[in-house]
């Protein structure tokens, strides 16, 4: 449905991680896959994530939904911006697909939003990468290099920086994409009613990984080491911890990483653990295995659910890693591949079904769980 147009490798070798860039035309005669009242809709659920930010008298304001009115849209200078439509918005979720030339674990939540005419949510630098498509109606973007600036709260929930010099100054119309990498300065105002979807990225830093992997441990580790004394002598100053026993705790803590076999199930339970939530449908009726061979032999091809994260490891294809759990491929391997790398797979599970009874009972829990459909 969307398809990128620029040269994807040269992208990657010039621009990602280093440099913001404008994709004039990223993608051609492009068509908004959601409309401004279906995104207002979400914007009055629960299990969605919304925010209007919009200027009064001068000082900025942001709300967080759900709404039930959109009153402020109806002024300029609002911007209403919704987390993860790509969870709930099939259509929308169309956006993320082609931008899985980056691997699914990096890639984050597609997040849109709707700005009425100089709306924007003002200066600020963002610690993920994104790409920021333009839909309908244009918006004036300004993005600086990578650079250090003084950031304040411009309001509990708005984090500004100050003003930045421009590598990026330009009127985006629909279909242009903005590249922008972590820790550039940006900011978007609309010119006209404008539509902007965001593919973010996420990147853990130390702190979140190190402490999953401790909570990790704490469950599964009960060999846990423990620290233990340095040869003792009768010690002058009872206060002081000496520089040796320092280090010691330190060694332990650092033995704690030392544990290659704790690396991939920690890993890849916690990168597949949604941040939002899913539109998780549990089928009425418990579907049996017949049933999957059934909808398969009618040419029906199973959709992973949006927002689903679903991975596996290059060494090991019989660990798989589906929404915070663990499940044994093995014997099946290959159902590895198909499920994680495939948005929607057909022709491949028959073939996989055929020889291997009982990926056919492990895929047919993972869509009474809800994870993969049928159309
Ligand atoms: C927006 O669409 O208004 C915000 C996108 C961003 O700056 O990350
Ligand atoms: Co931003």
């Amino acid at each position: 449905m969307f398809e990128l147009n620029f040269e994807i490798n040269q992208f990657l070798d010039t621009y990602w991680q280093k440099k913001p860039a404008l994709i004039k035309q990223g993608f051609v005669d492009f068509q908004d896959p959601i409309a401004v009242d279906e995104l207002a809709g979400l914007a009055m659920e629960e299990d969605l994530e919304s925010r209007l930010v919009y200027q009064q008298d001068g000082t900025w304001q942001a709300e967080l939904g759900p709404f039930k009115t959109f009153d402020k849209l109806e002024n300029d200078g609002a911007t209403l911006l919704v987390q993860a439509v790509d969870h709930w918005h099939p259509d929308a979720q169309q956006l993320v697909r082609p931008f899985r030339f980056l691997p699914n674990w990096r890639i984050d939540d597609l997040m849109i939003s709707y700005s009425t005419p100089k709306g924007g949510v003002g200066p600020h630098i963002d610690n993920y990468d994104v790409f920021i498509i333009q839909g309908q109606g244009k918006r004036h973007w300004r993005v600086g290099e990578r650079q250090e600036l003084p950031e304040f709260a411009a309001h509990g929930a708005l984090k500004h920086c100050a003003e930045f010099e421009a590598a990026i100054d330009v009127e985006m119309e629909p279909g242009d994409i903005l590249y922008i990498p972590s820790g550039c300065p940006h900011e978007g105002y609309a010119v006209e009613p404008s539509i902007n979807y965001s593919v973010g990225f996420r990147a853990p830093d130390q702190n979140d990984l190190l402490s999953s992997f401790t909570d990790y441990n704490i469950d599964n580790n009960e060999d846990a080491l423990r620290y233990t004394d340095i040869p003792m002598q009768v010690r002058e100053k009872p206060g002081q911890i000496e520089q040796v026993e320092l280090e010691k705790i330190h060694q332990v803590m650092l033995e704690s990483c030392k544990t290659p076999e704790h690396l991939m199930p920690w890993f890849g339970r916690m990168i597949s653990e949604a941040k939002h939530d899913l539109d998780i449908a549990i089928p009425d009726q418990a579907i049996e295995c017949e049933d999957i061979i059934a909808f398969l032999e009618d040419g029906a091809q199973f959709t992973r659910l949006g927002g689903l994260r679903a991975v596996y490891f290059q060494q090991s294809p019989e660990q798989v890693f589906i929404n915070g759990d663990a499940y044994d491929f093995t014997g099946f391997t290959d159902l590895a591949p198909c499920l994680c790398d495939q948005d929607e797979t057909a022709s491949e599970l028959v073939e996989i079904f055929k020889d291997a009874p009982e990926a056919l009972a492990l895929f047919t829990h993972l869509v009474n769980r809800g994870y993969w459909y049928a159309e």
